[in-house]
């Protein structure tokens, strides 16, 4: 297994540059089952969740063929509508493929998700929307079956909580559902939006994605497409992270800078600078003393949760006591008793965390729980004294593309090592 040794004390100067973003390449794939003739998506990140959903697109029936710069997904057929256990549970978005194939095959089976290392994550939510839309959904032996081979019927779906993934799967399978589909409290992602894009690309109607009601007029067919998917903003928000917590002068390039309102405020709250170079360019800098300030997670343009991890291993550094409250997932602390071992001062209650800084990090041997909790393991290892191993991080790999590489080019001391 992989790790990472990380030798502290470096600050981050030069550039760095933001991929695609994993959250908005994974629907797109997905939706490319949609139609038979071929889907052309550029800025695919090349990280491992990826690799898994273009797996289960071959298991499924579609040709996938790798360019350097681009994926191009044809589906002439699908000849197996399902989506097992064996990828359900490395990968959670493997359920994005269940709208799709209900709508294109009239049927789906796709594995229940279980547990997760960030909290329960069910799928009720894009069961019940199926359902609504008249597919007839059976459950058993750790499966979801959905019969949808008398059609999809547009109707009104009101989700009772926000889910990101549940608004795509239901916008896929509205896309060739008959008539109307409204989506109600659906989620404002930029991946939802950017999901939108493509499936209009492709002959979808679709109205008011992004905002918190899409409307879906259903259309027989779905064509071909060439889309570019949009920069990850969770990447560029872990690497303007990484500017301030080693007290660096970081260029953050083909930055999503829209997407990132709520972390600039806090950052600057928190005394870093950051300034605005161009379009899609951030300047991260940060010399003084750090401030604490607390952040809440929420569905966007919230706080994101994909980036509570990293801010925590920053109000280490921050002069004060900071209040981290998660509220989107309730497991989602696990890097808190690794910040512990190098150092941290760090207090859980429930949903909240109190950091109380700044505390010298030391370097460390730590293990990564999940994607997000080792980004924020690398930040603390960067900003710590002496060396650090993170053990485990196949979890950064799926969703960070060479990360190591992009940060020694920044000027980090990172190695991967066997
Ligand atoms: N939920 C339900 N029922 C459902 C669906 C969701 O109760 O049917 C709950 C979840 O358990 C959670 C909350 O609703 O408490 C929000 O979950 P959501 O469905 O929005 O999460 P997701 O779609 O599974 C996506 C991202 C996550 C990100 C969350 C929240 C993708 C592929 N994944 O997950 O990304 O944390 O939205 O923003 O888009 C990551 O990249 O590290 C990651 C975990």
């Amino acid at each position: 297994m992989d790790k990472f040794v990380i030798k502290g004390g470096h600050p981050l100067t030069g550039s760095i540059a933001t991929g695609g973003s994993k959250n908005a390449a994974l629907p797109a794939l997905a939706a490319a089952l949609l139609t038979a003739e071929p889907v052309i998506l550029r800025r695919i990140p090349k990280v491992r969740d990826i690799r898994t959903m273009q797996r289960l697109l071959v298991d499924i029936g579609s040709k996938v063929e790798g360019g350097p710069e681009s994926v191009r997904i044809e589906t002439p057929e699908i000849t197996s509508p399902e989506a097992p256990y064996e990828l359900v549970k490395t990968m959670r978005a493997s359920s994005l493929v269940l709208g799709p194939l209900a709508a294109r095959a009239g049927r789906a089976r796709v594995s229940l998700p279980g547990g997760c290392a960030i909290g329960a994550r069910p799928i009720d939510l894009h069961i019940a929307g199926l359902e609504q839309l008249g597919a007839v959904i059976y459950q058993s032996h750790g499966y979801v079956e959905a019969d949808a081979s008398q059609g999809l019927r547009g109707a009104t779906v009101h989700f009772d909580k926000i889910t990101v993934t549940g608004t795509e799967d239901l916008m896929m399978a509205a896309t060739l559902a008959e008539g109307t589909t409204i989506l109600e409290n659906a989620a404002r992602e930029p991946e939802v939006a950017d999901l939108a894009d493509l499936l209009m690309k492709m002959g979808a109607k679709i109205e008011g994605a992004g905002t918190s009601t899409i409307r879906i007029e259903g259309v027989q067919r779905l064509g071909g497409a060439d889309h570019t998917i949009i920069s990850d903003r969770i990447e560029a928000g872990t690497f303007l992270i990484a500017g301030a917590i080693t007290r660096g002068d970081l260029l953050v390039t083909e930055c999503p800078i829209e997407h990132l309102s709520a972390l600039i405020v806090k950052l600057q709250q928190a005394g870093a600078e950051v300034t605005q170079q161009d379009a899609a360019t951030l300047r991260v800098r940060s010399s003084g003393a750090l401030r604490s300030v607390d952040i809440t997670t929420e569905e966007y343009p919230g706080f994101a949760t994909d980036l509570q991890a990293q801010y925590m291993a920053l109000m280490t550094q921050a002069e004060g006591i900071a209040i981290v409250t998660e509220t989107i997932f309730e497991n989602r602390f696990m890097h808190a008793q690794e910040l512990a071992r190098m150092g941290a001062n760090i207090r859980l209650d429930g949903r909240r965390a109190f950091i109380a800084g700044p505390r010298e990090l030391t370097g460390a041997g730590v293990i990564a729980s999940d994607l997000r909790a080792s980004a924020s393991l690398v930040l603390a290892a960067m900003a710590a004294r002496g060396e650090t191993v993170i053990d485990r991080v196949y979890h950064i790999d799926r969703g960070y593309e060479k990360i190591e590489e992009k940060l020694a080019r920044a000027g980090a001391q990172i190695e991967r090592a066997d």
